[in-house]
């Protein structure tokens, strides 16, 4: 197969690993918005909110990952074979690391807060334990975004890449010119 076939098939994994780059950002912000504008609107509005925040935390979010965690691993075995470098074995730890926490923290969290959210609305008032739900939750959703965004500079930056750069390192030339 031609350089040129073989640089085009990788790029539409790597085209569909932005997609779902923006699909885990644009989720994140999306639930940001939800909460803000609902977190101080009655009680109902806020159970209302904390239900629209947790369905995108259960779709958009995890198909998000979904997606890059699929064209990650396919783009990895076109380029690298099965003995891919440092930086992509960091990237499917920090991946590792964010899954363990939305599945053992993340998503209980989010559930306790949705609870308490729909039992002030049931019973008009703010249950006491809202706020320390609300609170530990986006701690945990802060962190497990954090672990996923270092992909970004890890993927660009590509640290402990031993393969060297045509442009840095050009080819000794091995006759006498002129
Ligand atoms: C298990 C999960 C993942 C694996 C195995 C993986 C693997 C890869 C691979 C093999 C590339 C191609 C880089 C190249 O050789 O040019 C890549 C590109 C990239 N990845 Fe991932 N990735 C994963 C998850 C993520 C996540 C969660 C993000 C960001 C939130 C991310 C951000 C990027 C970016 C920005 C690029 C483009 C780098 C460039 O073109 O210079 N990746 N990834």
């Amino acid at each position: 197969m031609s350089a040129a076939v073989k640089r085009n098939i990788f790029r539409s994994p790597l085209a569909i690993h932005f997609i779902g780059i923006a699909l885990l950002i644009g989720s994140r912000l999306a639930v940001i918005v939800i909460d803000r504008q609902t977190s101080h609107s009655g009680l109902q509005v806020l159970a209302l909110g904390q239900d629209f925040a947790g369905d995108i935390n259960k779709s958009l979010g995890p198909l998000g990952l979904l997606i890059m965690v699929a064209t990650g691993v396919a783009m990895s075995f076109l380029r690298y074979g099965r003995r891919p470098p440092i930086w992509v074995r960091i990237k499917v730890g920090l991946n590792l690391f964010a899954f363990l926490g939305v599945a053992l923290l993340g998503a209980p969290a989010f559930a306790r807060v949705q609870l308490w959210a729909h039992w002030s609305a049931d019973h008009n008032q703010l249950a006491p334990q809202f706020q320390p739900a609300a609170a530990q939750a986006d701690l945990y959703s802060v962190i497990v975004f954090a672990l996923l965004l270092v992909n970004i500079p890890v993927a660009v930056w590509k640290p402990f890449l031993s393969a060297k750069s045509p442009k840095l390192h050009p080819p000794t030339p091995t006759t006498a010119q002129g």
